[in-house]
């Protein structure tokens, strides 16, 4: 059988990454952030799309190098299509269907979301690898979606609850924002938090229905707690900043936690996964551990390097597709909101 050589492209949000995978393994994966968005806490759209614009060209040579392979050794390519910032994902498409017409091999359109789920199945070649069963669960969270998505196969996935509001990533930098910690606010809550107490400061959690998600109004208390004592003491947040940071990744977590253990329940699913950025959470993925060994889950959390944007995961997806004659035409456009259905 002949090799599938497969060119991801990401460029949905404020990373520009390129990857190759063949036959279900990673040869390279090349991510270049963007530093422009760090003085507006937050990412400026027109400044992504630039940065884009200048990135792509290099991070796809060098994904290309590190591969050691050539262009023409390609045999599809895969880019996001959505849902993301559009003027960004219109460069990697962009740049995609021009590569793709230019070398003559199929295109692949793959959605973000769809392959955050799919960066399980990532091969780097190791010897102690697991990827899930299907049917099996994911809690997706990440800096705009916070999903479980129950997945029947790789183009079969149906987000069983969702965010009504803010993603669980929005509440951890909106958090970080109030206290006047850098974007993106989760990493550094994660960091600070290792240092504090959980329980100093308690919260009230989200009372809603089915299996969908909160955290507007935890943002909302977070944000009154300490305008309320700012008030009393003008020092509250720096001398409390760990407990503060513990007590409220706590809280996002155990929300979290407490609707995938009701879902996992209900219907009946032992294989559980996590992905998207803030699967990068130490507690998170601390209580993922814990959650499996009570509950007799199978459990599967990604390497940190598939757990934000990249376009390894992208490949991936892309190779599925593949294999399944899944192709695209140059007609499609990119689409910057969530559909319900991947
Ligand atoms: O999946 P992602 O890279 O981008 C998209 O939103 O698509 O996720 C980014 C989000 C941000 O909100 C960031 O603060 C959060 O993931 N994040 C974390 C951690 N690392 C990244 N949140 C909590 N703890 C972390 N260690």
């Amino acid at each position: 059988m002949n090799s599938i050589t497969i060119l991801g492209i990401e460029s949905s949000c404020d990373d520009t990454s390129a990857s190759v995978i063949r036959d279900g393994v990673l040869l390279s994966n090349v991510i270049a952030s963007q530093a422009v968005h760090a003085s507006f806490g937050g990412v400026v759209p027109e400044l992504a799309s630039r940065a884009h614009q200048l990135n792509i060209i290099p991070v796809v040579h060098e994904a290309l190098k590190r591969a050691g392979i050539e262009k023409s050794e390609l045999t599809g390519i895969a880019f996001t299509r959505g849902p993301g910032l559009l003027g960004s994902l219109l460069v990697g498409t962009s740049f995609a269907k021009g590569f793709a017409q230019a070398l003559n091999i199929p295109l692949l359109d793959v959605n973000h979301l769809q392959a955050h789920v799919l960066a399980h199945f990532i091969s780097e070649g190791k010897l102690d690898e697991r990827q899930p069963e299907f049917p099996f669960l994911c809690l997706l969270v990440s800096g705009g979606n916070s999903q479980i998505v129950l997945v029947k196969a790789y183009d079969d996935m149906e987000v069983m609850g969702q965010t009504i509001d803010d993603a669980a990533g929005e509440a951890f930098d909106k958090c970080a924002k109030v206290m006047g910690l850098p974007y993106p606010g989760g990493p550094q809550i994660d960091r600070l938090a290792q240092e504090g107490n959980s329980k100093a400061f308690t919260f009230n959690k989200p009372q809603i229905h089915d299996y969908n998600y909160s955290f507007s109004g935890l943002k909302t208390s977070f944000l009154y707690l300490l305008r309320n004592r700012v008030k009393e003491n003008p020092n509250f947040v720096a001398e409390n900043l760990s407990d503060l940071c513990a007590s409220i990744q706590a809280t996002v977590v155990e929300i979290l936690m407490s609707k995938l253990r009701k879902a996992a329940l209900e219907l009946n699913i032992r294989h559980v996964a996590v992905a998207g950025g803030v699967s990068a959470n130490s507690s998170l993925r601390q209580a993922f551990q814990d959650d499996g060994k009570k509950l007799g889950w199978e459990i599967y959390i990604p390497p940190f390097a598939f757990t934000t944007d990249n376009a390894a995961m992208i490949a991936i997806t892309g190779y599925f597709k593949y294999q399944h004659n899944d192709f695209c035409s140059v007609e499609k456009v990119p689409f910057s909101r969530v559909k319900n259905k991947f």
